[in-house]
């Protein structure tokens, strides 16, 4: 079975409490089970975390794993974390970024993207549709 590595950033723990109409009213728990249901065939392994240097650990250990492919929302470090870029980077996976809102038509400062060139694909401002359109991208590709 194909093993998707799932990293959600910091706030993602919140959701079903954020600001429904960019984020929807899904909590993580029920996005997560919403993939497994839609993806059954799949292997997901997920994880969250408020703490920028604890995706990156995550990122860097996945090096080390049979992963298939990344799946990502870093959250508010898309647009600040020079940091997650470089251990994007190393990852040879094929990897996806994933949004809930649309990102480029909301404040200026989350036009600013500095992971997005070094991912294989970004998907955003569609909610949960975001992320399954992630998945189906990938399987497309034959990665999982
Ligand atoms: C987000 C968008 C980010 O700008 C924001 O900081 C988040 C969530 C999204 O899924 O739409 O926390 O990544």
């Amino acid at each position: 079975m194909k093993n998707i590595l799932v990293i959600h950033g910091p706030n993602l723990n919140m959701l079903g409490r954020r600001d429904p109409q960019h984020y929807g009213t899904l909590t993580l728990e029920q996005l997560y089970q919403a993939l497994i249901d839609a993806f059954p065939m799949l292997d997901f392994t997920f994880y969250q975390t408020n703490h920028e240097g604890e995706i990156i650990d995550l990122l860097q250990d996945a090096c080390d794993q049979p992963y298939d492919a990344l799946l990502i929302n870093p959250g508010a470090y898309t647009h600040t974390s020079i940091a997650i870029r470089d251990a994007l980077e190393i990852l040879t996976v094929p990897k996806v970024e994933v949004h809930l809102s649309e990102v480029d038509n909301r404040e200026p400062f989350r036009h600013v993207n500095v992971i997005r060139d070094v991912v294989d694909a970004t998907f955003a401002g569609r909610q949960l549709d975001s992320y399954l359109e992630a998945v189906r991208f990938l399987e497309a590709k034959a990665v999982v």
